[in-house]
C-alpha cells in the first residue's frame, strides 16, 4: 500500500493525517503547542515547537501504521498562513519567535505606509490591504527591531519563509528555501499577476530580497527529506497555505464555486479563474492554487469569530457543556424573539474591517434566556457569511454557483448549516469527508506523485454528506438580514 502524508501546522496545533491511496484517512497524530503573548495584541510562537511537533506527529501516525519512509509516495505540507520567520541560513535557527498571523504589532508601520500613499500600489500589487494581518510587516519589523539584523539580511545570512517553507528548511537539512505560490501570496510582498517578488514592495519594506524563498506550483519539486528525520528519504510535493488547501480539498476548481471553513474564525474563498478580481468591497484577492505554472484566483473573506462564538457560550457563559450542545439550546429559542449578537469581541474582519469596535447584543427581554443567546450565537456566523457572500458577489461578475461548500469544526453543527442556508437563500453543502484541509494538500502530493487522480478525476470522488436548502422564506430572511446589517451599523458607531 501506498500513502501520501499530510502536515497541517495549523495556529493552535500541528497534524499528521496519513492517506491511504483511495485518499482515505489512515491514521491522525495532533499535538498542540503553547501560544506567547508577549504584549497586548502580539501573538507569537516558538519555531522550535512548530518543527519537533510536525516531526513527533509525522513519526506517530508512521508507527501507528507501522510503515517506514519507503511506503510515503510524497508530503503534502498546509499551514497556518502569513506567520512569519527569519532564520539564521547557517544554524537553521530562528533570530525571533515566529509572528503568528493574528499579530497587531506593525498596526502603526501599516498606517505610516497608509499615510504615505502606497496603499493602491500594494493592493493592486498584492490583492491584500495594507494590514498587520500579513507577513510583509511583520518582517520589516524583525529586521528593524533584532540588532544587526537587517546587515546580516543584506549579506545572505539571514532566510524569510512562511510556516511551510520553514518546515520544508529544517526536513531537508537546509537544502530548500522554497514556498509555494499560495503562501506567496500571503505575504505582501509578491506580485501575484506577474508571479514574482515586488521589488518595488521589498524596497519600500527595506527587506532584501536575498532573504526570500523561490516560488513554485502548490504541486512540486519542493525537496527530499533528509533521512534522519523519519528513517529514510520522502520527497515533498505538495504545498498550499490552509485554506487554500482547503479549496482545493473540497474541488472548487472552477470559477464560480466556493468553500467556507469554520474554525475559531471563517474564511470563504471564491474561485475566479483565471482572473485576479480586485474586490471593490474590501475582500482580499489571493492565489487558490497554481498547477503546471497557471495560477487560479480568488476572492477571500475571512471574519474573526464563527466557533469562537460558541466558545464564549461554553467558556464565557457557561450556558453549554460542549460546542455540540449549541444547536440542540438553539432549537428551544423563543421564535418571537429576535435577539441579535454581533460577535466584534476583537473587532469586525471583512468587509469591514473595523479593527477597534467591540461586540453588541440586541433585540434582548425579560424572557431572553440562554436558548436565544445560543441561537444568536449561531445565526451571527450565517450573517457574517452572508456579509461575505454578498461582497464577492458583487465583485465577481462571472456565474457564480449558487451552492457553498462547507468544512470546519463548525459545519458539522446541522442546526447552524441549516441557518445559514436559510440565511444567504441558498444551499449548502457539506461533503462526507472532513479532513478537507490535509486533503487538498495530500492531493497536491499524491497528485504529483502519480498515485492519485487528476483535476477532474479528483473532483468526482467529492461526495455528498448532507445538503441544507433554505426553509425560511424570502421575505424573512430580507427582514432578518436587514436587522443584522442595523445592528453591525450600531456596534462600529458605539
Ligand atoms: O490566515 C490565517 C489562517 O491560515 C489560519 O488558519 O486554521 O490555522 O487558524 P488556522
Amino acid at each position: 500500500m501506498t500513502y501520501i502524508l499530510a502536515i497541517d501546522q495549523g495556529t493552535t496545533s500541528t497534524r499528521a493525517i496519513l492517506f491511504d491511496g483511495d485518499m482515505q484517512v489512515a491514521a491522525v497524530a495532533q499535538e498542540e503547542f503553547t501560544q506567547h503573548y508577549p504584549n497586548a495584541g502580539w501573538v507569537e510562537h516558538d519555531p522550535e515547537d512548530l518543527w519537533s511537533t510536525t516531526v513527533a506527529t509525522c513519526r506517530k501516525v508512521m508507527a501507528d501504521k507501522g510503515i517506514s519512509a519507503s511506503d510515503i509516495a510524497g508530503i503534502g505540507i498546509t499551514n497556518q498562513r502569513e506567520t512569519t520567520v527569519v532564520w539564521d541560513k547557517a544554524t537553521g535557527r530562528a533570530i525571533h519567535n515566529a509572528i503568528v498571523w493574528q499579530d497587531r504589532r506593525t498596526a502603526e508601520i501599516c498606517e505610516g505606509l497608509r499615510d504615505e500613499g502606497h496603499e493602491d500600489m500594494v493592493r493592486e500589487t498584492t490583492g491584500l490591504l495594507l494590514d498587520p494581518y500579513f507577513s510583509g510587516t511583520k518582517v520589516k519589523w524583525i529586521l528593524d527591531t533584532v540588532e544587526g539584523a537587517r546587515a546580516r539580511a543584506e549579506a545572505g545570512d539571514l532566510l524569510f519563509g512562511t510556516i511551510d517553507s520553514f518546515l520544508i528548511w529544517r526536513l531537508t537539512n537546509g537544502q530548500s528555501h522554497v514556498t509555494d505560490a499560495t503562501n506567496a501570496a500571503r505575504t505582501l510582498m509578491y506580485d501575484i499577476k506577474s508571479g514574482s517578488w515586488s521589488t518595488e514592495i521589498c524596497a519600500m519594506l527595506e527587506v532584501p530580497q536575498a532573504m526570500l524563498p523561490d516560488v513554485l506550483d502548490s504541486a512540486a519539486d519542493f525537496g527530499t527529506t533528509s533521512p534522519d528525520h523519519f528513517g529514510g528519504a520522502i520527497p515533498i510535493l505538495g504545498v498550499a497555505g490552509d485554506q487554500q488547501a482547503a479549496t482545493v480539498g473540497q474541488t472548487c476548481f472552477k470559477p464560480g464555486m466556493m468553500k467556507s471553513t469554520y474554525g475559531t474564525g471563517c474564511f470563504a474563498l471564491l474561485n475566479t479563474g483565471d482572473t485576479p478580481v480586485l474586490s471593490k468591497n474590501r475582500m482580499l484577492t489571493t492565489i487558490a492554487y497554481q498547477l503546471d505554472g497557471k495560477p487560479t484566483y480568488a476572492l477571500e473573506g475571512s471574519i474573526f469569530i464563527a466557533g469562537a462564538a460558541v466558545q464564549w457560550l461554553r467558556d464565557g457563559l457557561g450556558i453549554i457543556g460542549k460546542a455540540s450542545e449549541s444547536g440542540v439550546l438553539a432549537d428551544k429559542a423563543d421564535p418571537t424573539q429576535d435577539v441579535i449578537l454581533v460577535p466584534a469581541f476583537t473587532g469586525l474582519g471583512a468587509p469591514y474591517w473595523e479593527p477597534d469596535c467591540r461586540g453588541g447584543m440586541f433585540g434582548l427581554t425579560r424572557n431572553s434566556g440562554p436558548a436565544e443567546f445560543a441561537r444568536a450565537a449561531l445565526q451571527s456566523v450565517a450573517y457574517q457569511t452572508r456579509d461575505l457572500w454578498e461582497a464577492m458577489r458583487a465583485d465577481w461578475e462571472g456565474e457564480a454557483n449558487v451552492t457553498l461548500r462547507v468544512d470546519g469544526g463548525m459545519s458539522a453543527s446541522d442546526w447552524a448549516m441549516q441557518s445559514l442556508s436559510d440565511t444567504l437563500g441558498a444551499a449548502v453543502d457539506r461533503p462526507v469527508m472532513q479532513e478537507t484541509t490535509a486533503l487538498g494538500a495530500a492531493w497536491l502530493a499524491g497528485m504529483k506523485a502519480g498515485v492519485y487522480p487528476d483535476q477532474e478525476g479528483f473532483a468526482a470522488t467529492w461526495a455528498l454528506d448532507r445538503e441544507f436548502k433554505p426553509k425560511l422564506d424570502a421575505a424573512r430572511r430580507e427582514e432578518a438580514y436587514a436587522r443584522w446589517k442595523r445592528a453591525v451599523q450600531a456596534v462600529i458607531g458605539v
